[in-house]
């Protein structure tokens, strides 16, 4: 077990953290450089991505019981020690980090859990498990990777674990879903999201061959090459859109016309509103939460609900059936706590099964002015097909 930090990592680190609770601004504060127990990695961080989330906590307190909390949730950056792997005891251990899957100097990314003080990650040194990295393919740069990991491992848990669809891993020769799932329509709707870039091509990847994306017009042509069968523009306002993807289900068979469908934005009145009207009984409904009953703005607190059964009570056709997304818990499937973040997204990525959405990248003199920005940009709801991407440790490894 690595008992002390390797000697050119300082004891203790700056950290953005929420000081004192919501619609507060963003303080710094001194963290300590915790050293890697077994089947953990101290790594530097040099990048990393914002997510609605974080307005979420920063604007709403959403899911905080305890103040300061630290911030950020994926991280790019290089390994700098990683502890013993020899205690077979170690519950925490995978069958991958027996044998540790990187190694001191490799470059990773990965997603990890906001709040958790040793792996926020807006923060220069964290200390990880080793099932939340993944390495750089060699195709990818830093800034790409730190894009991917929160959204695509979303994008994974949503469809196998909240719609029950069949992803093999590896892939066997040849695979395809069953007939009935190769062909049902599953109706994505944000497909311009960051979760909804990468569900499509996921959804493709997997056989899935009938998605219909709802998105700005602008974004059609990218989603139809990403493997989008028909695309939908929301921007024509409720009842166009709505009425667009009726008169196209019209020509489809099968009862509910689309049993699958995956809500990337969950809000009520932007999203599951309309989707009220097209959801049929026995859809499954995928929720991206929180439901955001009204969003933040700078002059107004955002109002969040987290359970989906509250929303719209009245408004949804009997046997329709609500599913809430929470993608923090997608390590109770073992076996996507071993290989998702080590073995999967990497893989994934490499083979370019999957794109990075395009990326902005996020400027200010320091971290927490760049962490400032970002939730500005979100609260503003500026991102649109793009991630954003900051530099944390302004220095390199
Ligand atoms: N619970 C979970 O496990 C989980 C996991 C991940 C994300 N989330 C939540 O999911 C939400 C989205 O996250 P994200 O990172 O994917 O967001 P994002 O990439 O920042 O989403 C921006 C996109 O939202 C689209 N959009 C906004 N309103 C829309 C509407 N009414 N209809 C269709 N598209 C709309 C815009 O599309 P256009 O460019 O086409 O206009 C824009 O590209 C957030 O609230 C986040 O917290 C939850």
């Amino acid at each position: 077990m690595a008992s002390s930090l390797p000697p050119s990592v300082p004891p203790t680190h700056p950290a953005v953290a929420m000081i004192e609770g919501p619609r507060k601004p963003l303080g710094i504060i001194d963290q300590p450089t915790v050293p890697p127990k077994p089947s953990e990695a101290l790594i530097h961080v040099t990048w990393t991505s914002s997510t609605p989330l974080d307005l979420h906590r920063a604007d709403g307190g959403l899911l905080i019981n305890k103040y300061p909390f630290l911030m950020g949730g994926s991280f790019a950056g290089t390994v700098l020690a990683v502890g013993s792997n020899s205690d077979p005891n170690d519950s925490n251990s995978t069958p991958q980090n027996k044998q540790a899957h990187v190694q001191v100097g490799d470059v990773v990314f990965g997603m990890t859990m906001d709040g958790v003080e040793a792996e926020s990650t807006f923060q220069p040194y964290i200390t990880v498990p080793l099932w939340r990295v993944s390495k750089l393919p060699p195709n990818l740069t830093p800034q790409e990777a730190v894009s991917v990991p929160t959204n695509l491992v979303t994008a994974m848990h949503t469809a196998t674990h909240d719609l029950g669809l069949a992803m093999p891993w590896p892939v066997p020769d040849g695979w395809q879903p069953p007939a009935a799932f190769r062909t049902a329509p599953i109706l994505v709707w944000g497909a311009a999201s960051s979760v909804g870039l990468y569900l499509v091509q996921v959804l493709k990847h997997w056989g899935y061959a009938h998605v219909l994306a709802v998105a700005s017009g602008r974004h059609h042509a990218t989603l139809k090459g990403l493997g989008a069968k028909e695309c939908f523009d929301y921007r024509e306002g409720e009842d166009v859109v709505v009425g667009k993807i009726k008169r196209y289900l019209d020509g489809v068979a099968g009862t509910p016309k689309v049993p699958f469908i995956v809500d990337c934005i969950g809000s009520r009145d932007g999203t599951l509103r309309p989707l009220t009207q097209i959801a049929e009984s026995g859809a499954k409904v995928a929720v991206m939460l929180p439901v955001i009953n009204v969003h933040a703005a700078e002059d107004r607190a955002p109002e969040y609900e987290m359970d989906i059964s509250k929303v719209l009570v009245g408004h949804w056709k009997e046997g329709v059936e609500l599913i809430g997304t929470r993608t923090h818990f997608y390590a109770e499937n073992k076996f996507f706590k071993d290989h998702l973040q080590p073995e999967i997204v990497p893989a994934l990525l490499e083979q370019g099964v999957v794109k990075p959405n395009p990326l902005k990248i996020v400027e200010g003199k320091t971290l927490l002015e760049r962490a400032e920005a970002a939730l500005s940009l979100l609260r503003n709801q500026a991102p649109s097909g793009e991630k954003l991407v900051w530099r944390v440790a302004e220095e390199e490894a």
